[in-house]
């Protein structure tokens, strides 16, 4: 029984139909933001929780029909979460780890969504994940992957705010109480793992606004830091590089930043 298994129905009950405060007030739009289309789209989401995001995504879109849409997550409870809580029409539900190989056509998908996910898998876990969803995707596709950010993970680090548990792995509080696992690495590992599996990308870093602050004070701690980091990816048309340090120019990642720090924002 994983992780998620055993605190499914506390997570869906703190994150409900929009994930928590700072999905609801800001990632989330940030994420939609990010998704010119989904006409005649196939659309694998990734680690997919309670399965919020997608009903999200179709009412964005709401005059656009997507021809197929996978919801995915390695916890069968919170799956099951998803498929009875916010079942979409013809979605497909299936069992999927991102680590291990997944059970599609190369080039089957023109969205892939991994929102929260990336950050709570090893690096080597990262890099299977990222060979599979460059092996599934479209070459037009784009991968859009949210994770912790970085410099947030670190400095919940520094305050002491990271604990192991009896799993062996390193947990981070989140919303409502409830800590979640979390893998550090830095922005430089995301990096060399994106630029090793043929990706382009950009990057924007999220912030708390104020009102995120105002339901979750406790983030005030993190002194403007911001509290995720957003990959959109594409895939590059030459093969993956191994040799990760010698990255082209094509790989670079531009940086943007989202919003401002909390603080100095106007929201
Ligand atoms: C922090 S939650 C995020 C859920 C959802 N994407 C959201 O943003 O609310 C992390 C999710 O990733 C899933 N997960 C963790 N490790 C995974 C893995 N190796 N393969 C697939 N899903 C995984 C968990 O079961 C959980 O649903």
């Amino acid at each position: 029984m994983s992780y998620y298994d055993r605190i499914a129905s506390q997570w869906h009950e703190a994150t409900g139909h929009c994930g928590g405060p700072f999905r609801r007030l800001v990632l989330n739009d940030v994420v939609l933001s990010a998704i010119p289309s989904i006409a005649g789209s196939c659309i694998l989401e990734l680690g997919a929780g309670n399965g919020y995001f997608l009903p999200l995504l179709l009412r964005r879109f709401e005059e656009e029909v997507p021809s197929r849409i996978v919801i995915t997550d390695a916890s069968t409870e919170l799956l099951a979460v998803a498929e009875r809580e916010f079942r979409v029409e013809n979605g497909e539900y299936v069992r999927l780890d991102v680590r291990a190989r997944y059970p599609f056509e190369s080039g089957t998908f023109d969205l892939v969504l991994a929102i929260m996910v990336f950050n709570e898998v090893s690096t080597g876990g990262l890099r299977k994940a990222l060979a599979e969803c460059r092996q599934v995707l479209k070459d037009s596709g784009q991968l859009i992957a949210v994770v912790a950010h970085p410099d947030f993970v670190e400095n919940l680090m520094q305050r002491g705010e990271l604990r192991g548990n009896n799993k062996g792995q390193v947990t981070m509080p989140t919303t409502a109480s409830l800590r979640v696992p979390v893998v550090r690495r830095t922005a430089a590992a995301y990096d060399v793992c994106l630029g090793a599996f043929g990706w382009e990308y950009e990057v924007e870093d999220i912030y708390p606004n104020r009102r995120v602050l105002r339901e979750r004070p406790e983030l005030k701690a993190a002194a403007g830091l911001p509290l995720a980091r957003m990959f959109k990816c594409r895939k590059t048309p030459s093969q993956p590089k191994r040799d990760t340090r010698a990255r082209s120019a094509g790989t670079r990642p531009q940086e943007h930043r989202v919003g401002a720090p909390a603080g100095k924002s106007s929201s």
